[in-house]
């Protein structure tokens, strides 16, 4: 079979969504309401529900999915203990403005427990405007103007934040920067000590932030090394540097996050997707003293007062969602999480070997991420290497056998799905490369 056998059999079984894409492209650029779509060829897979860690798409066919919302639905689609929080609090109302009795505190507690490091936080709607807003707070904080992120690491869609993403071409600078983004913006190469070293000496007097995910998400779900993430910590605070960790995706990585995994406490921190339930909620927050900026009835005289609105940041909604996800997610769950996760690249590797393909899959706990390259994938230039359009055709060829990540060959596992679920994962896998001929 060839890729183009493949798009005939996707069409075949499409015809909604194939209508559904055509309608939608009309008015929605890429046919989609929001975000990126995901599989625009031929057409977009539109979905109909979702239940536990499947989906059904407008034409009635099942995908195990690890996609799951973007990330965001660790707990499977219809979470009975989310569901029951939802529709309790549009009873009483989505949202009022001012604050309601309880949620954010409690949400805000909760975070605490498990993240030490966030003493205060601010919710927003977005993992962009968190991350957009905690920069801010770093610039106001420490009177520093620059901003320094590693090259590879996806952050949303702010300007200068959208430079070197993973999901850009690597030397592009995206169309429409305004002037002084790119300039506000110090790159660093990950898991690169030596040469981070010189940059960050170079620019300290400048560098308000360092801001990195300690696992690379879009860049295909690599963990930073210890010692990396341990010498950013040192670094930053010899020169009053603040360190932003972007836990938007990893805040459900275990109990603590990917900073209770590394033992490295940053100065602020920012959150999202998983801890909304699979509402839009995010947020930043850490340090008392850096947070307190948003307080003027706490903050340090010497520092400068901060005004940042979100009309729907922590709206009441998102938070009781919030809390019933993070509520769930016990030390017995993440352990569940990281098994399935482990079995699933166990599999993937071993698959690999199997038919001495280079296939290879990198990640921890639930999540992971696979490649088609030779060399080792442990950081941002390794896994350039990996030929993404194999791995998009991959993806399409694996969706015909019933799993869907995202066309970058990225999975997040999700708590309904147990090992005879990977093991369907994996059996699909396998006939998907042999489909397109990169196995016999
Ligand atoms: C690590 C990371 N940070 C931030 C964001 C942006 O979050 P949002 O899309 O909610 O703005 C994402 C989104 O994928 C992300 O992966």
């Amino acid at each position: 079979m060839s890729m183009k056998d493949v798009m005939v059999e996707f069409s075949k079984r499409g015809p909604k969504c194939r209508a559904e894409t055509e309608r939608a492209s009309e008015h929605l650029p890429l046919g989609s309401p929001g975000g990126l779509g995901m599989f625009v060829l031929p057409h977009e897979l539109f979905i109909e529900r979702g239940e536990g860690c499947h989906v059904w798409d407008a034409d009635g066919n099942k995908y195990l999915d690890f996609f799951c919302g973007d990330w965001t639905a660790a707990l499977g689609y219809c979470n009975p203990g989310i569901m029951a929080a939802i529709n309790e609090q549009v009873a009483k109302g989505t949202t009022f403005g001012l604050p309601s009795v309880d949620l954010g505190a409690e949400l805000a507690g909760l975070i605490n427990e498990r993240l030490p490091s966030v003493e205060m936080v601010r919710f927003t709607s977005s993992g962009t405007e968190a991350n957009q807003n905690s920069l801010r707070m770093a610039r106001a904080f420490t009177g520093r103007k620059k901003s320094a992120k590693l090259s590879g690491g996806y952050h949303g869609s702010t300007d200068e934040l959208t430079i070197q993403n993973a999901i850009n071409k690597p030397d592009d600078i995206p169309a429409g920067m305004p002037i002084g983004a790119q300039e506000s913006l110090v790159l660093l190469p990950p898991n690169d000590i030596a040469a981070c070293k010189e940059i960050i000496e170079r620019e300290k007097d400048d560098l308000a932030a360092v801001l990195f995910e300690p696992v690379m998400g879009v860049a295909g779900f690599i963990p930073n090394t210890h010692e990396y993430v341990q010498f950013m910590r040192e670094i930053t605070e010899k020169y009053g540097i603040l360190l932003i960790f972007d836990e938007v995706v990893t805040i459900p990585m275990g109990v603590g996050g990917a900073q209770g995994y590394y033992g490295v406490k940053p100065d602020l921190t920012t959150m999202g997707k998983v801890m909304g339930g699979g509402t839009p909620l995010a947020a930043y927050g850490g340090r008392k003293d850096v947070m307190g900026m948003l307080d003027f009835r706490i903050k340090d005289p010497k520092l400068p007062a901060m005004m940042i609105g979100s009309t729907y940041g922590g709206m009441p909604l998102c938070l009781a969602a919030g809390i019933a996800a993070m509520k769930q997610l016990t030390p017995e769950v993440h352990a569940h999480l990281d098994k399935t996760g482990d079995y699933m690249r166990d599999g993937i590797n071993t698959l690999g070997k199997k038919h001495n393909v280079p296939l290879q899959a990198t990640g921890l706990s639930q999540f992971t991420g696979i490649h088609w390259t030779e060399t080792e994938v442990v950081d941002y230039p390794s896994f350039l290497m990996s030929d993404r359009n194999v791995i998009r055709n991959i993806m399409y060829a694996l969706a015909l056998h019933g799993s869907i990540g995202t066309p970058m060959g990225q999975f997040l596992n999700t708590t309904p799905m147990t090992s005879a679920d990977i093991d369907f994962f994996l059996n699909g896998l396998e006939q998907a490369l042999r489909d397109i001929d990169l196995i016999s």
